[in-house]
């Protein structure tokens, strides 16, 4: 397996400041915003479809009542999920992750894809997902290359069927603060990467994991100028919902 490269700056459920988070038109508008990169986040419907939704209710995002694992995907494909952002985005829908990482292939973008806990469908979840990760791999194969693909989760029992049941996934632990056996976790889980939230991180704690020869992200940063503290602590890459403004702030950075 080649060596795993993460971009400085990746879109966060897409360009979740700038577009409806976890939509086809987010995808593309961080395409737009120079992103090379986009994370986005996996549930699983009542059918078994692995779809693109960060929520596990349809409230915020749709305003539709109900859970994501209890509702069928021709339902949720039939929502709106642009609206509630903007009503020049009506009409956006929540994608199948199939979906998703066919607009990320045309697109040329990379793509980690984060695991939502699903309790009691861990198999499910981890099997569908990685169908359609082969899919979307394999389809126009010659034609357009292959994305570059990360799973992620907090959830250690999801990285360890993902670790079973598709081992050539690189994968990556979440977490909002790095835990106290980050080190055996990430190496009996077979992680590549270690996912913090900004808050959490300190200096000596980003030196630890990057000495590990761990590749090291950091959730959510939208001010620039934090962007730059963090990429001097040897941060790989930074999850941001406002790609454009850190990737500017790389550029001056060097
Ligand atoms: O994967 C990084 C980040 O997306 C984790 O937090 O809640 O935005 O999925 P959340
Ligand atoms: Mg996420």
């Amino acid at each position: 397996m080649a060596p795993l490269c993460l971009p400085p700056v990746i879109g966060h459920r897409g360009a979740a400041g700038r577009a409806p988070e976890n939509t086809l038109a987010g995808i593309r508008r961080a395409a737009r915003l120079g992103a090379a990169w986009v994370e986005f986040d996996v549930r699983l419907s009542a059918d078994g479809t692995p779809v693109v939704i960060h929520d596990p209710t349809l409230k915020r995002t749709t305003g539709a009542p109900g859970r994501v694992s209890t509702t069928p995907m021709e339902t949720l494909a039939s929502l709106d999920a642009g609206a509630w952002f903007d009503p020049q985005f009506a009409g956006e829908t929540v994608p199948s992750l199939e979906a998703a990482l066919g607009c990320v292939r045309e697109l040329g973008l990379g793509a980690n894809v984060e695991l939502k806990p699903a309790p009691g469908r861990t198999a499910a979840l981890v099997e569908s997902s990685s169908r359609a990760i082969a899919r979307a791999v394999g389809a126009g194969r010659g034609r357009l290359a292959a994305p570059p693909l990360l799973l992620s989760s907090a959830s250690r029992v999801i990285l360890d069927a993902a670790r079973r049941i598709a081992p050539e996934l690189p994968r990556g632990l979440v977490a909002r603060r790095a835990p106290r056996d980050w080190r055996s976790a990430a190496a009996r889980l077979g992680c590549v990467s270690l996912h913090v939230s900004a808050s959490s991180l300190t200096h000596a704690g980003a030196r630890e994991i990057k000495s590990a020869g761990l590749r090291l992200a950091v959730f959510t940063v939208n001010d620039p100028k934090r962007a730059s503290v963090f990429w001097g602590w040897g941060v790989d890459s930074i999850f941001s919902d406002v790609p454009e403004l850190l990737l500017a702030a790389r550029r001056a950075y060097g």
